[in-house]
This record gives C-alpha cells, sequence and structure tokens, in this order.
C-alpha cells in the first residue's frame, strides 16, 4: 500500500491518486454502467477519492457514485462540484471555451444551494466530503460563491471546500473567507503552466492541486491513435487532426522512458506528477484494471536524474495546440 495522503492540511487520510468520473459518461467513447461501478468499486476499495460534477452526464454521474458507494459510505470519500447551468433561457455567463457549444456558469448563492441538495440527493449521501465550484462566475465576486459554500459547511452538509479552473488571485480572494482545501486545475506532462503561480499559491495556503486530465485525456495513455467522431476530445486543439501526429512525435520520448524504467507511459505521467509536492492527480478510466495499473505509479520512485530528464524531454510549451480550458 502506498503512502497515505490528506486533501488539505486537515482533510482526511486518501490514496495519493483520486478517481476521476467524468469519463464513464461516455465523453471518452461508450461508457457501461455495470463496468463503471466496478471500476468506482475498484477506486473504493484503493481508498481513492472519488471525483465527480453535476454537469457530468446531467447528474447521472452522480447517481452512479450514488450505486457505488451504497452500503460503503464510510469507506468512500465523494467529491463533487457545481456551477455548470443546463437550463436554457438564461443569459448567465458564457465561458470562452472556443467548443463548438456554449457553456454557462452560475455561481451564485441561490444556485449553489439549490445544486448542493440535488447533488446529496443523487449521490444519497447526508453530506459531500469535498465541494467545488466548477468555475468562477464572471459576473459575481467569488467572494460571494464561497460565502454561500462555507453557509453548507456550517450547516454540516459539507466537510471541505474547493475550487476548479481558477487564478493564483482569485484562490487568494476565497480562501479569505472560507480555507480552500483543493484547486483543480488542468496539470499533466504536457501543460505545466500552473506551477509558475497556481501552484504555488496552493502550497502556501496548505492546500491541495488536484490535477484534472492528468493523462492528457488518455494522450498519455500510449494507446491514442486517433479520435473516434463523436469524441468529446475534439474539442481539444491538442488531439485534432495534424496536431495529434505532430504531439505523438514530440512526446514520444517519454513512451521511450517508460519502457526503459519497465512502466507504462500512464504510470510515468502520473508518477511525475506524484513526485511534486501537495499534488493529487485524479486520471479517469472505464476499466477497474486500469485503476489497478494507475495506482502502480504510486508504487514508483523516480530518481533525480530521471526527474530532470523527463523536464528536458517535456519542458512547458512543447505541445502543439492550444487547451481544452484557457
Ligand atoms: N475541473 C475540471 O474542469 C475538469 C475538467 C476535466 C476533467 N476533470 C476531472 O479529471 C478527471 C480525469 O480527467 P480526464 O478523464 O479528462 O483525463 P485523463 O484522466 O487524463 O485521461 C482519461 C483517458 O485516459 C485513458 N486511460 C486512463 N488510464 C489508462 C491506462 N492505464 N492505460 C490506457 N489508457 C488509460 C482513459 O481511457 P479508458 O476509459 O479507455 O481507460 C481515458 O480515455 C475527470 O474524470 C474529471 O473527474 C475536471
Amino acid at each position: 500500500m502506498p503512502q497515505m495522503t490528506s486533501i488539505g492540511q486537515s482533510g482526511p487520510q486518501v490514496h495519493p491518486l483520486g478517481y476521476g468520473g467524468m469519463g464513464l459518461e461516455g465523453y471518452y467513447g461508450k461508457s457501461d454502467d455495470e463496468e463503471g461501478l466496478q471500476a468506482l468499486g475498484q477506486a473504493i476499495d484503493l481508498g481513492m477519492m472519488i471525483d465527480s460534477a453535476d454537469a457530468y452526464g446531467n447528474g447521472h454521474n452522480e447517481s452512479l457514485i450514488g450505486r457505488a458507494i451504497k452500503g460503503r459510505r464510510d469507506e468512500a470519500l465523494v467529491a463533487t462540484k457545481f456551477g455548470i447551468v443546463f437550463e436554457k433561457g438564461h443569459d448567465y455567463s458564457k465561458l470562452p471555451t472556443g467548443w463548438k457549444f456554449d457553456v454557462r456558469i452560475n455561481g451564485t448563492p441561490e444556485y449553489a444551494q439549490r445544486c448542493l441538495d440535488l447533488s446529496l440527493d443523487r449521490l444519497g449521501v447526508d453530506h459531500l466530503d469535498l465541494w467545488y465550484l466548477h468555475y468562477p462566475d464572471p459576473s459575481i465576486p467569488i467572494e460571494e460563491s464561497v460565502g454561500a459554500m462555507a453557509s453548507a459547511v456550517e450547516a454540516g452538509k459539507v466537510r471541505q471546500l474547493g475550487l476548479s479552473n481558477v487564478t493564483a488571485d482569485e484562490l487568494r480572494r476565497a480562501h479569505a473567507v472560507h480555507p480552500i482545501a483543493a484547486v483543480q486545475f488542468e496539470y499533466s506532462l504536457w501543460r505545466r503552466e500552473v506551477e509558475a503561480e497556481l501552484l504555488p499559491c496552493v502550497r502556501e495556503l496548505g492546500a491541495t492541486l488536484v490535477a484534472w486530465s492528468p493523462l492528457g485525456s488518455g494522450f498519455f495513455s500510449g494507446t491514442l491513435d486517433q479520435i473516434p467522431e463523436r469524441d468529446f476530445r475534439l474539442n481539444n486543439p491538442r488531439l485534432r487532426g495534424e496536431n495529434l501526429s505532430t504531439n505523438r512525435d514530440r512526446f514520444a520520448p517519454l513512451t521511450e522512458l517508460a519502457a526503459e524504467l519497465d512502466v507504462t507511459t500512464a504510470q510515468l505521467a502520473l508518477a511525475w506528477l506524484l513526485h511534486q509536492d501537495s499534488v493529487l492527480p485524479i486520471p479517469g478510466t472505464r476499466y477497474p484494471k486500469r485503476v489497478l495499473e494507475n495506482a502502480g505509479a504510486a508504487e514508483l520512485r523516480l530518481d533525480d536524474a530521471t526527474l530532470s530528464r523527463i523536464d528536458e524531454l517535456a519542458p512547458t510549451g512543447l505541445a502543439e495546440g492550444g487547451t481544452l480550458i484557457p
């Protein structure tokens, strides 16, 4: 068993890797609920925090997780998010994603309250272990959103608070209202911008950086040859058309390094993240056997020479194409 860690300084003990539930909603290829339940069960057995959002599958993901934790709530740590709006006929702020459809965000106290009760209901629990604002709402100060989230902690419905896709400045302002235990941002071998400001700020505040898409949405699986039509990843410029093959060539030395170390590319990508202080990666997979494979990354020790070599092979800015979320 690897050394367990905590979310923030005072959170419960968890596996150093979490489990990302988004892929169980068919965004990256067809998903089967029964197999998804096995993958979730495997992650819970290992003590991994389960990551969801009310947006994933429009609530279905939380319901599926509710089924996975039924009868074993005490063993399971569940994190979810709110803020993405599904209802039509409103003028909430649009996120600048560049996707072919609009994503709108509502971080108002009234909406937070409504979403929380729905999430608790779908998960079948009386409290969340960690609750995130999915994106900051540009139309209101972040202090207002976090103030509402803090009320949920006082009411006993939430244990710890998190933010997702924020700047260091937003994090500091929010943290002044209520301690923020976790911050989600994309972080992987091809997206290292957090190292400049956000990650140092997370460490200074004693929080945890929860790395989303730690495998580059599957790019660092070593198995992604092309993206099928209708796959959500076609919204990611790095994985589209010529960029995909250009990036495959640029990052190929990492696959060679993984082979040299006798580990899979996914394990190397996750192990590298686990060697960064205060970082908890949350890889997603539809398959229980890959949950185990990914967990193997927590057993790997990379020496300084190997870490320096990875820095040389995957410097910030190496990838061709923009990012999924700016
Ligand atoms: N806060 C946010 O805005 C935000 C945004 C995006 C994601 N997230 C969270 O982050 C989690 C992870 O991100 P992600 O799902 O986008 O990307 P990811 O974890 O980087 O990659 C997932 C992809 O990698 C494949 N994979 C996983 N382990 C593998 C292995 N050992 N060998 C080969 N392939 C493997 C999966 O395919 P298979 O299913 O076929 O194994 C899936 O296609 C999400 O589930 C979600 O919880 C948060």
